[in-house]
């Protein structure tokens, strides 16, 4: 069975579009409609062929540089504060990505052995190209996103920081040249727009199962939105527990601030393919681009956003 998956996989990844890479040597490949790394895509197709979801998932779904971290540490502080508190919390001594893993990178090669622990995975993958077993167990779908022009500029440094790090010669990729892909959509699991369109279209549709959030809400008023996620994933803090403070407390464990004072989330210790640790935690501010983009980066890309955005109700 491996073996019949491994051929057609191969023949099917011959025949995608290819797009130049952020990264030296590093292609994207565009599957049902989005570009993705020739790394991702195995597991991608593997988990929409195996991956049985429950009723009572959770899958946190964004785009990369979107706020992935941070909210895995949230959820996985929410729904774990019957177990721990900010003195024993695993997240002191492991990174977010350790405590809630990808369904595409990690999991889905043992879908067939489901044994998650908590049942919460995060994924990059749009919404219609999910398993069909996410939509068909109804389970809940917590979605963020940020403004583009951030987003942009965060995957950007990211991108440098780990070609800088493997020593290569190769000179990264100048930023007007990664900002042309990113508005053409070559940009990992983009076009950007189309990836949060698809879920703020199904999140109008059913609420009840799919959370909308903004990654600049979340840091005008964090308390508000970890209130908002216990309750949708249906841990909501008692009135004893809002009296002492709960919500707070996990506020404060998973802050920019203090997630990346941490020894784990220092270190360079590549857990993950290529990526160290540290590179999860950068700045964590919103409207670094203006650091980073002429003003006509700034409005061609706002132009781009309000085109596509413009039959929506969608504003980021
Ligand atoms: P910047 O590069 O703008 O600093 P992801 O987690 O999806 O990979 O996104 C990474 C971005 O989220 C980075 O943005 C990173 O600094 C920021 N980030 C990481 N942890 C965070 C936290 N606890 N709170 C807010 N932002 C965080």
């Amino acid at each position: 069975k491996e073996e019949e998956f491994e051929k057609s996989f191969k023949e099917m990844i011959s025949s995608l579009p290819k797009s130049k890479g952020w990264r030296y040597s590093q292609n994207l490949l565009q599957y049902q409609g989005f570009w993705l790394h020739p790394s991702h895509l195995k597991g991608v197709v593997s988990a929409q062929q195996r991956f049985q979801a429950q009723p009572s998932d959770i899958m946190l779904c964004n785009l990369p540089k979107t706020g992935t971290t941070w909210l895995k540490s949230l959820i996985f502080s929410i729904i774990t504060r019957a177990s721990f508190d900010d003195s024993t919390t695993p997240l002191l001594s492991k990174t977010p990505h350790e405590v809630v893993p990808f369904m595409e990178l990690d999991h889905a090669h043992f879908s067939t052995h489901r044994d998650l622990g908590l049942p919460v995975l995060a994924t990059h993958v749009p919404y219609s190209s999910l398993p069909k077993s996410i939509l068909d167990s109804g389970c809940k779908i917590v979605y963020i996103c940020r403004d583009p022009k951030d987003s942009f500029v965060s995957l950007y440094y990211f991108n440098v920081t780990i070609q800088t790090s493997q020593n290569t010669r190769a000179q990264p990729l100048h930023i007007n040249e990664a900002f042309e892909l990113f508005c053409q959509g070559a940009s990992i699991y983009g076009p950007y727009w189309d990836h949060v369109l698809g879920y703020w279209e199904a999140s109008l549709e059913n609420p009840v199962k799919i959370l909308f959030l903004q990654y600049e809400d979340m840091v005008d008023d964090t308390v508000l939105h970890v209130n908002k996620l216990a309750e949708f994933v249906g841990h909501p803090f008692s009135s004893e527990e809002q009296q002492q403070g709960e919500p707070e407390k996990i506020v404060k464990m998973c802050s920019f601030q203090n997630l990346s004072s941490l020894e784990v989330n220092k270190s360079e210790k590549v857990v993950k393919g290529e990526i160290q640790n540290k590179m999860y935690f950068r700045k964590g501010k919103v409207g670094d681009w203006k650091n980073h983009l002429t003003p006509e980066m700034a409005a061609r890309l706002d132009q781009i956003t309000l085109h596509k955005l413009s039959g929506s109700s969608l504003q980021v």
